[in-house]
């Protein structure tokens, strides 16, 4: 059995091969079909001829509808006429399994692909972008492993949650209450003082209202913790990970990415440092573009728009208010009523790609911004343990997996950065 990418690039042009996969396409002129196969690497032509083949093999492809599976032996052709330039002349073929009337046809709504999102995930765009998606977390865990950072995994099930509770999922535990997980966060902060370097790929949960384009309910999140480490320590981490993937894909999609409405180039060129402003510097900027903002509000989309336009890199925004903020993010000792917090902001629309921030070490101090916001520090016990022995300075960050592939596919809304997107609107198929 070959692939098709292999034929593609002309490995076995002259040569009789024998080709597995499912009907993209069909056309029958006179006494010859023309097959389009898709493997999992690419589609290519198949002619096939009555009289080269025996009788029943043309009858069955000739009525053979499509999404069929089938198999193709034949000798592989230069042909200019074929898509990609060559084409299989079959020997023989065999359907193996006769499709029922495909329900995706041309141009169908946006929910339609949706509800029959199982079979949309055979379209070259969705395996282009997952393609992509492979290489992308690849591409992650190689840049923490290579860098000493152990890979240790925290609970989905946790008896509290850590970015509030207003996007806090409930589950019935047994008669108690659970909830899944927002963040792998205080759980890192505690492994974090057995294994000094950590990092993480897994899902989170958020009960997010808000339907837009970059919000998910259940997202895939890349984080890490590093003790002995400030807020520039992972700064430099969050930049070298997203150019570290962006030259992954670049190297080994160069292909997909094109197809999809990026150059290679544009994602080379993502390099280190990325453009750093304080929230202050920040307010200054907007205000210059017309945009106003009240000392102390979070950025909102609109804002990170105009902070990202016309930069093709992601920008940073540092030392956001203290009380926008979530409770473990550290004072800056020079400015109390700011935190050694910072978000990676990227351009078309993306937004926040990566949250971060050093944590707060003192134990009062965070027992007080935990009722602050309302809650009582006695459920965050076991956590606060880590301020209790031997808590040393650490910092972390978490990044948005489908926001980065949304940003590095260039795609308009982030479910299809996932191949079973999860939103407020719809949890099935
Ligand atoms: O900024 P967030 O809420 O930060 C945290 O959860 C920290 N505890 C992370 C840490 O320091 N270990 O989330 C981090 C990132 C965001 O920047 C965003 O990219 C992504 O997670 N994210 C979402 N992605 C898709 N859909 C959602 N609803 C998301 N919420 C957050
Ligand atoms: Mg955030």
């Amino acid at each position: 059995m070959v692939a098709v990418s292999d034929i593609l690039r002309g490995t076995h042009t002259g040569h009789e091969v024998e080709l597995r996969g499912w009907i993209y396409r069909t056309r029958s002129v006179g006494g010859k079909v023309f097959v389009v196969l898709r493997d999992d690497t690419g589609i290519v032509q198949a002619t096939v001829s009555r009289g080269s083949v025996p009788p029943e093999s043309f009858a069955a492809i000739e009525k053979a509808l499509i999404e069929s599976s089938a198999l193709v032996r034949g000798t592989v052709v230069q042909d200019k006429r074929a898509p990609g330039g060559v084409e299989i002349r079959a020997s023989d073929v065999r359907v193996v399994h006769f499709a029922e009337k495909f329900p995706i046809q041309e141009d169908l709504s946006e929910e339609f692909l949706l509800d029959v999102r199982h079979l949309w995930v055979r379209s070259q765009r969705m395996t282009t972008i997952f393609r992509i998606r492979h290489t992308v977390f690849d591409a992650v865990h190689e840049y923490f492993r290579d860098r000493g950072f152990w890979e240790v995994h925290p609970p989905m099930l946790t008896p509290a949650g850590s970015e509030g509770g207003s996007t806090l999922f409930e589950v019935e535990y047994f008669g108690r209450k659970a909830y899944l997980a927002q963040s792998w966060q205080l759980y890192a902060e505690a492994l974090v003082l057995a294994m000094k370097k950590v990092y993480y790929i897994g899902p989170s949960f958020r009960a997010e209202k808000s339907r837009t384009t970059r919000h998910l309910t259940e997202f895939w999140h890349a984080e890490m913790e590093e003790a002995w480490a400030g807020m520039d320590d992972v700064l430099r981490h969050a930049e070298g990970v997203i150019s570290h993937v962006c030259r992954r894909v670049a190297e080994e999609r160069p292909d997909e990415i094109v197809a999809l409405g990026r150059t290679p180039e544009f994602l080379k060129a993502v390099t280190p440092p990325f453009e750093r402003f304080t929230y202050d510097e920040a307010l200054k900027l907007l205000v210059s573009k017309g945009v106003e903002v009240e000392w102390g509000k979070d950025l909102r989309t609109l804002e990170e728009r105009v902070l990202t336009e016309g930069k093709s890199k992601p920008v940073i925004v540092t030392h956001y208010p203290r009380i926008s903020q979530a409770f473990y993010k550290a004072r800056d000792p020079q400015k109390p009523d700011v935190v050694l917090g910072f978000d990676v902001i990227a351009g078309d629309g993306v937004g926040e790609v990566v949250g971060g921030s050093e944590r707060e070490t003192d134990l009062e101090t965070i027992q007080q911004s935990l009722r602050d916001q309302g809650q009582d520090p006695a459920s965050y016990d076991w956590y606060l343990d880590s301020r209790r022995f031997g808590s040393v300075q650490h910092a972390g960050f978490g990044m948005g997996m489908e926001r980065l592939i949304q940003w590095i596919c260039k795609l308009e809304h982030i479910r299809d950065a996932v191949p079973f997107p999860r939103t407020p609107a719809r949890y099935s198929p």
